[in-house]
């Protein structure tokens, strides 16, 4: 043994041994950190009406398995007494548990307007934290009963405006002055703007949203927003402004198919202010008779479809000041309160959430320009002009542009999508429309004073403000482009509510076009939220007796009684619960789901088969280049079998809800009427002899063999008939629709051929993803065969063909997935090396925190970095010829908890890891 000769050294030996037992001792917490605190997953949200709302946090360790034991919550009624510990709306105490998402509130009954700060505290199995940062959310108003308001507007059109089929109505501005008579503790504005509005106080505009709030059946629920305003107020004299915008409720189509369009009336709005004061006093301001509206002001019309139209020259300057002379303004009506039931807005506002710059500007003529923004986007374009008073610039947008450079708009069918901007002149102005949005990458320009520059513009990308929870990169630069189409095409889409396209005169939140496309999505956007509102949109668009509509909110008076649009409404519940942890869909719309599935039994099964579908598998990519649907009856899929087959799957979704809500009668009722489809199915549809159902089209074996209809003796065998269609008669080509798409890719590798549907992504010619690349798209089309088929349904940016393949991208390609209704709180990653990829790069911020997995494949040798957030666990699979080939080059010394060999399976080694970062190595 060596003397220790230098007694620095010595001391330096006992001060390490003296720090390495502390850190292990009892208790000493591995810099636990506890971040992200949620409630009802949303950051510190205002005017919540979830009276026992959900908690969420996450939380950071830099040591592996790290797994909590128990929480404590503190919810307190003012930030002094947070601060001090005390939690007189709920102390939890410490309570066992695991759960760190979806916590639900159990202290004291929560009331209108209450502020509630909330922080937590841990113990893990690897020591106590301490005490979260303090987070918070207030309550709105509750009870119909605490709006003391009244509904005011202006219930008439004006001499500017047309209430025709391309209807145009001026924006309403509404103004009111009032007194705030001592210092102020704290003021709190609920508003609802029907359609749309903006909120100013003493000429601030209140918020960073736009185009608020979210569109719903203003005949079923009405949102209100809340806003905490303390901060622009002062004591004394203020004035609060409003702006209304059109939206959804004056609709873009006025006087016009009646029958197909529901329009709701006049712009309106209700508005209430509480004030508390510093001297413990309170009062309220109110929307009443006492306040003044024009719609005489510079916005002059505002339709989606049709564009802005906007006078400089009729701005009303400092309107939302104190002392403006509204002497011509008139008083508003008290008007008829919509039928809608008030309720908080509780998902994410819309937002500027980005800015595309142009890439060029090209002369047409002498006065009309094209401008390429180079991205095919959602928004506004923003412009900077300086000309004479009265000059008028007029702004058209398009997807794509014609061969001789002027705009190509046929597939915009009749919207005109042309804003007009009126100078005032004597300096620069800027402007951008306010209550309008356009899906475009090129606009023509016409009128503008000068040259325009591509510095004169910018465009603003306008979507639903979500975090954008997935970022993913591969060796394979098509499948990149593939998956930032589909990134610009879904939150072009997200409007409030998630729309089928954002150009043409159309926009409408049809249900089939993300249904397992909700799944892809909800790995790049956090669309919890926004997904459970169309929940409740798609219940208030029920019907009576049943009927679910294809179109929801019911904007369009759809109700074909169709399995596979509706079936979204399940498949999207199913969705939020595995994703987020989410029951709340399930619980709230179970019965009305169930309703809708007796109703379409009564009506339409027959002999257990379904005998109603309107789709079929919509947009098969066509034999001919301009069609738009294919006539080849080889190539579409019987649309029984299709209901049927859905019917049957959505009995299995309710199966599970009912065993999740513990409904045992239903189970057995599900159950048997499973069973008697299966087997009609089965002797409808299957030829036992060829091993194929049906014509043998894809979508025919694909539903049965991923819904698991198909004799289990012939899983192999209808799977062969799915490898020989795509890989022998279409060469290896995808031949699927919107409802074959969202199966395919999963079928493909869990059947073991992850290779096939590899190849399916790295195709550039038709008909394929890599095809719309390779044409320059820049977002997803709504037809394979989108650069040639006739105009009439031909948008450039459609998401529903996206189908499962960002589902497979993430869980497959990368191998991030959540273990069955876990949430991500316990995973299973197994990564598919593909052949022809040499790495994936990907990360995911689940609601447990964030999730990475990097791998690397050189020849033989193949590595993988992946971390998994504390409080989680896995079952991975390493790549590996044999279990002795896998070394974990950061586990030296770990524990055998952190990390346990299970099983060699199908040429990878599985273990069961706790959460921490990991680093493999291995040989495959
Ligand atoms: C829409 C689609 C929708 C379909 C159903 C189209 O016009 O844009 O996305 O699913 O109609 O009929």
């Amino acid at each position: 043994m060596k003397m220790i000769k230098n007694p620095y050294r010595l001391l330096f030996a006992l001060l390490l041994i003296s720090v390495c037992l502390f850190s292990f001792r009892e208790n000493a917490a591995p810099n636990l950190a506890l971040q992200n605190l949620r409630c009802e997953m949303l950051v510190n949200p205002l005017g919540i009406d979830a009276t026992q709302p959900r908690l969420s946090w996450e939380i950071t360790a830099d040591v592996r398995n790290v797994q909590q034991t128990a929480y404590h919550i503190l919810v307190a009624s003012s930030m002094e007494k947070l601060t001090a510990n005390v939690g007189d709306l709920w102390d939890s105490g410490d309570v066992p548990s695991d759960a760190s998402i979806q916590v639900s509130y159990k202290g004291k009954p929560l009331t209108s307007n209450t502020a509630c700060f909330w922080k937590i505290k841990i113990t893990t199995n690897k020591g106590i934290s301490d005490w979260s940062k303090p987070a918070q959310w207030s309550m709105g108003l509750l009870n119909a009963a605490d709006w003391k308001g009244k509904w005011i507007g202006l219930d008439k059109s004006f001499p500017w405006d047309s209430i025709t089929t391309f209807s145009k109505l001026s924006s309403r501005y509404f103004r009111k002055e009032f007194n705030a008579k001592a210092a102020i503790k704290k003021a709190t504005v609920h508003i609802v703007g029907l359609g749309l509005y903006e909120l100013y106080i003493n000429d601030n505009k209140i918020g960073t949203q736009v185009m608020a709030q979210s569109p719903t059946d203003y005949r079923k629920t009405i949102k209100y927003d809340t806003y905490d305003v303390t901060s622009q107020l002062k004591q004394g004299n203020n004035t609060i402004g409003t702006i209304l915008g059109n939206g959804r409720f004056f609709t873009m189509r006025q006087n016009y198919k009646p029958l197909k369009i529901n329009t709701f009336g006049y712009p309106k709005m209700l508005l209430q202010m509480d004030i508390e004061y510093t001297d413990g006093t309170k009062s309220s301001v109110v929307t009443d008779e006492t306040w003044k509206v024009t719609a005489d002001g510079p916005i002059r019309s505002n339709n989606e479809y049709d564009g802005e139209q906007y006078d400089a020259n009729k701005e009303l300057t400092n309107w939302a000041l104190n002392g403006y002379n509204d002497a011509t303004w008139l008083k508003p009506e008290l008007v008829q309160a919509p039928e809608g039931k008030l309720q908080a807005q509780m998902n994410e506002r819309i937002g500027v959430t980005d800015i595309v710059k142009p890439k060029t500007i090209t002369k047409l003529t002498d006065n009309a320009y094209v401008m390429d923004m180079g991205q095919n986007m959602a928004g506004w374009l923003q412009m900077k002009v300086k000309g004479s008073k009265g000059q008028q610039v007029k702004l058209r947008f398009a997807e794509t542009t014609k061969a001789d450079g002027e705009l190509y708009v046929a597939n915009l069918r009749d919207a005109k999508v042309t804003d007009r901007y009126i100078l005032k002149g004597g300096g620069q102005e800027v402007w951008h429309p306010t209550f309008v949005y356009h899906g475009f990458r090129y606009v023509e320009i016409v009128g503008y004073p000068g040259v325009p520059t591509v510095d004169d513009f910018e465009g603003q990308v306008v979507n639903d403000d979500l975090e954008v929870t997935g970022k993913f990169e591969t060796s394979n630069d098509l499948v990149n482009k593939i998956y930032r189409n589909a990134y610009w095409g879904i939150r072009a889409n997200y409007k409030g509510m998630p729309l089928d396209c954002p150009q043409r005169n159309e926009r409408m939140p049809w249900l089939a076009d993300h249904a397992t496309g909700s799944y892809s999505e909800s790995f790049v956007f956090d669309n919890a939220k926004l997904y459970s509102k169309w929940t409740d949109d798609i219940e208030d668009s029920q019907k009576s007796e049943g009927q679910l509509p294809d179109v929801a909110p019911a904007f369009w008076n759809y109700y074909s009684e169709d399995v596979t649009w509706p079936a979204t409404y399940l498949i999207v519940a199913d969705m939020l619960y595995n994703q987020y942890g989410d029951i709340k869909p399930i619980a709230k719309h179970y019965d009305s789901m169930k309703k809708w599935l007796w109703y379409m039994k009564g009506k339409y099964m027959t002999d257990y088969i379904v005998t109603k579908d309107k789709y079929g598998d919509w947009c098969v990519p066509p034999e001919s280049p301009e069609l738009i649907h294919s006539k080849d009856t080889l190539r579409s899929t019987d649309g029984h079998l299709i209901a049927t087959a859905y019917y049957f799957r959505l009995l299995g979704l309710m199966d599970k809800f009912a065993k999740i809500l513990n409904k045992p009668q239903d189970i057995k009722e599900y159950d048997a009427l499973s069973a008697n489809i299966k087997t009609a199915f089965n002797k409808q549809f299957y030829n036992t002899l060829t091993k194929q159902y049906a014509n043998n089209s894809v979508t025919s074996n694909l539903l049965p063999l991923y819904f698991n209809m198909v004799p289990e003796a012939d899983r192999k065998a209808v799977f062969k008939s799915i490898e020989n269609k795509i890989v022998v008669e279409n060469k290896q080509h995808i031949s699927t629709g919107v409802i074959g798409t969202q199966w395919l890719m999963r079928s493909l590798t869990d059947n073991g051929r992850a290779d096939i549907a590899y190849h399916l992504v790295s195709n550039t010619d038709y008909p394929s993803w890599g095809y719309m690349v390779n044409k320059g798209a820049t977002t997803f089309w709504e037809l394979w065969n989108g650069d040639t088929a006739a105009p009439q349904m031909n948008s450039q940016n459609h998401v529903m063909l996206l189908g499962d393949l960002l589902v497979w991208y993430y869980e497959n390609l990368a191998g991030i997935k959540t273990e069955e209704g876990q949430a991500f709180h316990k995973l299973v990653m197994k990564p598919e090396p593909a052949e022809g990829l040499n790495f994936v790069n990907a990360s995911y911020h689940s609601i447990h925190g964030m999730i990475k997995s990097s791998w690397k494949k050189d020849g033989k040798n193949f590595s993988w970095d992946i971390s998994i957030p504390a409080n989680t666990s896995a079952i991975i699979y390493v790549p590996a010829a044999s279990q002795k080939d896998v070394s974990d080059v950061l586990t030296t010394g770990s524990a055998d908890s952190d990390l346990k060999f299970l099983r060699m399976e199908a040429g990878r080694a599985a273990y069961q890891i706790n959460s921490g970062s990991y680093s493999f190595k291995s040989h495959i």
